[in-house]
């Protein structure tokens, strides 16, 4: 019977446990995950979304608050197209983040970051520019495109010394995305490094429509690894999605993929940024407790638990500390939607959006409950105390788990004392 770690994934010339710890924004998936990560020899990942928000709230820097002074004024104006994020200070929270991030990396794994393109922060190409370059100035290991096609986003970084020495890598949920994206980079003679082939059952956006139960991730898998078989490309394959034992990664590797992306078994770990009364609430979630809905601005779906404080909320947008989702144009579709409501109800003290939410504020919130579809099974991976509340794991335990369990099994962690 195979474990996972009979295998090992091969990049350049390293050889890695088959195990990647997949980008969850915003700073859910933390330094400290990513670092756990890597000293056990796989790949884990910070993620660079509001990164700002981010190092303001790690590291005490005030990027947020300096933006809100600049563009206070524009508060009520509907128009965002002024709000633009100062490039320079972009640059130095990224820095900041992957910096400080891998000056405590230990161990023989590799720390990735992950870039999605629906990021497009009022000047989407110019966002995306900073938000690589620092990254790879800062020396992390790789890149994972994410959330978007990224048809330009090798381009924006061709010049960088590191462009060549730093694994790069993108995020597909078809053969098609990914075959539109070798087209661009083939005249860059630079291939990516690896492809995450994420399927409907991840957390997070989702690459499919609302017919997303019409897929599932053995097929893609299996495509994918054919499509690059017939343009005679070895790169290896990450598949992602569903993916809760150690035996369903096995099954994955025997499939040809060679690793897997995980992201859920880590919500509940101490190592995951979410405040602690959500892991719980990810702990006791039940199947039907979970949606996927179309709430997130970026117009992909999303799998959330409905009842988090994110769903049927309406904060008014504040574009002008935060504005991650505004278009070139300065367009978001919660402020569309907040608008039209309250043009509903001019007089009401409060108002409820009910087909979109503002995913800057609640993300950074840790109000947007995103999750995988096995979310439910998460109760069965711990004890139940006394109070009704879970054991919390190790991201140590979940990565052994995964590495060295067979037979479908979960291994429980040591009770803890009392
Ligand atoms: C809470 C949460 C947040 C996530 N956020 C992101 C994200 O910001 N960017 C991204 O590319 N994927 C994101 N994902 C997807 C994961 O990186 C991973 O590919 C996926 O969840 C793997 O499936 P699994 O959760 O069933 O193991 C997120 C997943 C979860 C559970």
């Amino acid at each position: 019977m195979k474990k996972l770690d009979d295998f090992r994934l091969k990049l350049g010339n390293k050889e890695l446990v088959p195990i990647m710890i997949g980008g969850m924004g915003v700073d859910i998936s933390t330094t400290e995950l990513a670092l756990e990560a890597a000293r056990l020899g796989g790949i884990g990942h910070i993620s660079d979304a509001m990164v700002p928000a981010v190092t303001d709230r790690l590291y005490k820097t005030h990027f947020v608050k300096d933006k809100l002074k600049k563009y206070k004024y524009n508060a009520d104006n509907n128009d965002k197209s002024v709000v633009q994020f100062n490039l320079d200070n972009l640059a130095e929270a990224t820095k900041i983040h992957v910096s400080k991030t891998m000056e405590q990396k230990q161990g023989d794994g590799l720390i990735f970051i992950n870039c999605m393109e629906k990021l497009t922060m009022n000047n989407p190409a110019g966002t995306l520019e900073v938000r690589l370059k620092s990254a790879m100035d800062a020396g992390i290991d790789g890149i994972s495109l994410s959330a978007g096609l990224h048809l330009g986003s090798f381009s924006l970084i061709k010049d960088h010394p590191r462009f060549h020495d730093v694994k790069l890598g993108i995020i597909v949920s078809s053969s098609r995305a990914l075959n539109l994206f070798l087209r661009k980079t083939a005249r860059l003679n630079r291939l990516p490094d690896f492809v995450v082939v994420e399927g409907p059952l991840a957390g997070g956006h989702l690459g499919f429509g609302m017919d997303w139960a019409d897929y599932d991730l053995k097929s893609i898998t299996r495509e994918v690894i054919d499509f690059l078989a017939e343009k005679d490309l070895s790169i290896p394959v990450i598949a992602a999605g569903g993916i809760f034992t150690g035996s369903d990664a096995v099954e994955f590797m025997e499939l040809g993929a060679s690793a897997v992306q995980v992201g859920t078994r880590f919500t509940v770990t101490n190592e995951c940024g979410l405040p602690e009364k959500v892991k719980q609430e990810y702990f006791k979630a039940d199947e039907d407790d979970i949606e996927v809905n179309l709430l997130s601005p970026t117009g992909y779906p999303m799998r959330m638990l409905k009842k988090c404080p994110a769903c049927h909320s309406g904060v008014s947008p504040n574009c002008e500390a935060f504005g991650y989702l505004l278009d070139a144009k300065g367009n978001c579709d919660y402020i569309t939607a907040y608008n039209t409501e309250l043009a509903k109800q001019p007089e009401a003290k409060k108002i409820i959006v009910k087909d979109k939410t503002c995913l800057c504020y609640h993300m950074r919130k840790f109000n947007c409950w995103t999750c995988g579809h096995y979310t439910y099974q998460l109760k069965d991976t711990s004890y139940k105390l006394d109070n009704g509340d879970y054991q919390m794991l190790t991201a140590e335990h979940v990565f052994k788990d995964y590495q060295f369990s067979v037979n479908n099994q979960v291994a429980l962690p040591e009770p803890e004392a009392g």
